[in-house]
């Protein structure tokens, strides 16, 4: 009988894909509400933690403003954060006095350019308007 190759390659994938056994970076859920005119239906999608929450964002096509270019000086990226807030970081107080800017803040308020993702989930809602909107309207 001929020799069956034992030191052949494995190529059924079992341990392939893994990348030196580093484990999947954990995601949060993110739910956002439906927005007139950002996000009509509503969207849920899964983000790698560690994540800042505005990239996410514009990553899946909602086109929240960002006047500063990410940089925590217009609080045009506001956001209320309706559920797992708690869990990530709590805003500085850089960004506590941006959110005093912001149109319509409260207890939930968050500038997105602030926060990194964390926890199973985020719910979020956009305001109606930015401060740049409240302004034009
Ligand atoms: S993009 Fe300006 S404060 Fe977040």
């Amino acid at each position: 009988m001929a020799d069956t190759p034992t030191d052949a390659p494995n190529t059924t994938g079992t341990s392939a894909g893994t990348r030196a056994g580093k484990a999947p970076r954990p995601t949060t859920r993110i739910r956002v509400l439906p927005h007139p005119r950002l996000c009509p239906e509503g969207i849920e999608f899964e983000s790698p933690q560690g994540r800042v929450l505005i990239d996410e964002l514009l990553r899946h096509g909602i086109a929240v403003e960002h006047a500063c270019e990410k940089v925590c000086a217009c609080s045009t990226c506001h956001v209320h954060l309706r559920e797992g807030g708690e869990l990530v970081t709590p805003p500085d107080e850089e960004e506590e006095d941006r959110i005093d800017e912001a149109w319509s803040p409260d207890a939930q308020s968050r500038l997105a350019c602030c926060v990194r993702i964390k926890g199973p989930l985020l719910l979020l809602e956009l305001p109606r308007y930015s401060k740049n909107h409240a302004r034009e309207e």
